[in-house]
């Protein structure tokens, strides 16, 4: 069993991957944290010394790595869907799960949350809205090659761990 959790930044999928994990009895990985683990270095460090080029070619080996965990739950970054044929990978190597956030919702949550992630860390409130909007026009037709896609609006890391792991056990009937 491996699941991967795909979504735009701030959509939770990391609160939501260690919740999930601990009720499926799943480990429980953080590709940007694998990664920064690895490189011994931060993710910003990464950005701000080699450039983003650098940094996905880095995402898309330590996800070659963790792909292959057994009995584990990934959480992606927003990225990583969207370059090489990451989501091929993925979906070639387990169930992946979309968790779906309108822009609106993105934008309140990234404005509490921009200074971990490079992409968005020098812009105002109106700048990052702008952003996300046509940020997630592009990204999104990745997310939705998801073999399970949750609405994130109104639940909590809990519940959406409860839809999920109801939506995973459907698709194993
Ligand atoms: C990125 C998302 C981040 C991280 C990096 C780039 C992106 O992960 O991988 O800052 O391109 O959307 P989170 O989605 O966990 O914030």
């Amino acid at each position: 069993m491996r699941i991967f959790l795909i979504g735009y930044m701030g959509s939770g999928k990391s609160s939501v991957g260690k919740v999930l994990a601990e009720k499926m009895k799943l480990s429980f990985v953080d590709l940007d944290d694998h990664i920064e683990e690895q490189e011994k270095r931060t993710i910003p460090e990464i950005f701000e010394k080699d450039g983003e080029k650098k940094f996905r070619e880095l995402e898309k080996k330590y996800l070659h790595e963790v792909v292959k965990r057994n009995h584990t739950i990934v959480s992606l970054g927003g990225g990583t869907p969207c370059f090489f044929d990451n989501m091929d990978v993925v979906n070639r190597s387990g169930i992946s799960v979309y968790i779906k956030l309108d822009n609106e919702a993105l934008g309140r949550r990234l404005a509490k949350a921009k200074k971990k992630r490079p992409l968005i860390q020098d812009m105002t409130e109106v700048d990052l809205q702008y952003f996300i909007e046509a940020n997630l026009e592009k990204r999104e037709p990745f997310y939705l090659r998801s073999k399970i896609i949750v609405t994130a609006r109104e639940l909590d890391p809990q519940q959406l761990a409860d839809r999920i792991s109801a939506e995973v056990g459907k698709l194993q009937k």
